[in-house]
This record gives C-alpha cells, structure tokens and sequence, in this order.
C-alpha cells in the first residue's frame, strides 16, 4: 500500500516506519513523507532516505482549512498514495478529510488514550500523578485524538521523572508499536465494529 506519513517537526516517528519499511515484506511502501512546516526537521531525514518529500505550508492557508486541505489531497493524489500515518502532525483535520479517509488514516498519540488527549500529555500525566503512562496508535475517526485503538504501550512513571524522562520512555515505545500497528492496516487486517478495532476478526 503506498503510505504518506504527515509530520510537523522531528520525525523520529517517521524515521521509525521508515526504517520498518526498508524490509521488504512490510505491507506499507512509503511512498511520500508530506509536512504542514517547511522547516521540518523531518524533511532533511526522509530526503537522506531517498523518500520524496512535500510541504504543504499550513502558514499560507491561515483561515483556510479547506484550501489547506485540498493542497494536501492534491499532493496525496499525485503520488498516489492509499492510507496516511500522522507522525507528530499538529495540525487538526476537518471531519470531510477524516471522512474521505475513512479506515486508511492512522495516528499516534503520547498517552494512554482515552486519558490525555491533546498536547502536553507528559506534563499533564506528571500533574495528575498517574503510575503508568504510555502511548497509542489508532485509527482517526471524527474527533481529536480519539478513534479505535490498534495498539498501546504502557511505561512507568518514575520518582523524579521530568517531562522530558517521561517522554524519552513513551517515545522508545512510540517507535515499537507504531511500525507493527500500521503494518496490520497496511495489510489489510484491521476491521472496525461497533467503534472497535478487530485484528484478523478479533479484538486487538
Ligand atoms: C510524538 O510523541 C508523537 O506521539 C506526538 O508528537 C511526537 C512527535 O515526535 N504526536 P516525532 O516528530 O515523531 O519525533
């Protein structure tokens, strides 16, 4: 399936489903790595790795989300892509583009969901004293941060954890579950009933 991974920033989480992807038995081929920030670190990374690279600069569609997103959808379509791995993509998506990928548009997010969606998990997991922590990949359906869960990784929260300690343990497990859940949507294994996601028929 020919994949784009959106980004934003660093993109370690793209680095990761690259790197994946370099076997050739993964069922995702990334095809394009497209970001809303022209100076996206991520972008230099994906060009080292002989990815094609697109930026469709949020910035030049202020108040123009719809333009924004038929930039994107134009971009999509020339490199002829079929499913989409947000990865560190901050920018918020309008119900017809999540529509309109219904099923091929997956996410992942840094905190167990359904707690702490949104930014600044990690200060805010730290705040309200939670023992576990963790990440989640998931499929993107209407709302923000919220959709069937593929898969979840669980860390300690720790005596004298910063933002920064925590965050550094949530990533190294971002970057183990994202690749195998976006393989399975690839793969075409994942179903969704009732809200849920079943893997190869079951609950995952
Ligand atoms: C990750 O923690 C991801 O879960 C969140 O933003 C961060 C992006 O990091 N959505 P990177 O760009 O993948 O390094």
């Amino acid at each position: 399936t020919r994949t784009a991974i959106l980004i934003s920033g660093r993109g370690s989480n793209m680095a990761a489903l690259l790197a994946a992807a370099r076997d050739p038995a993964y069922p995702a081929e990334i095809a394009l790595v497209l970001s809303n920030r022209p100076d996206a670190a991520g972008l230099a990374r994906a060009a080292d790795a002989g990815v094609p690279t697109a930026v469709v600069d949020s910035r030049a569609f202020k108040g123009d989300r719809p333009g924004f997103e038929a930039a994107m959808e134009q971009a999509l379509a020339a490199h002829r892509i079929g499913l989409i791995a947000l990865a560190g993509f901050l920018r918020v998506l309008t119900p017809g583009f999540v529509g309109r990928w219904d099923g091929r548009l997956v996410n992942i997010h840094p905190s167990l969901l359904p707690a702490f969606p949104g930014l600044e998990t990690h200060e805010r997991a730290l705040a309200a004293g939670v023992r576990l922590h963790g990440c989640t990949v998931h499929l993107v359906s209407a709302g923000v941060d919220e959709g069937p869960i593929l898969a979840q990784a669980a860390v300690p929260v720790l005596p004298g954890d910063t933002p920064a300690t925590l965050a550094a343990r949530v990533l190294a497990q971002e970057h183990r579950i994202y690749p195998a859940a976006l393989a399975w949507v690839a793969a075409g294994r994942v179903r969704v009933a009732d809200g849920r996601a079943l893997l190869d028929g079951m609950a995952v």
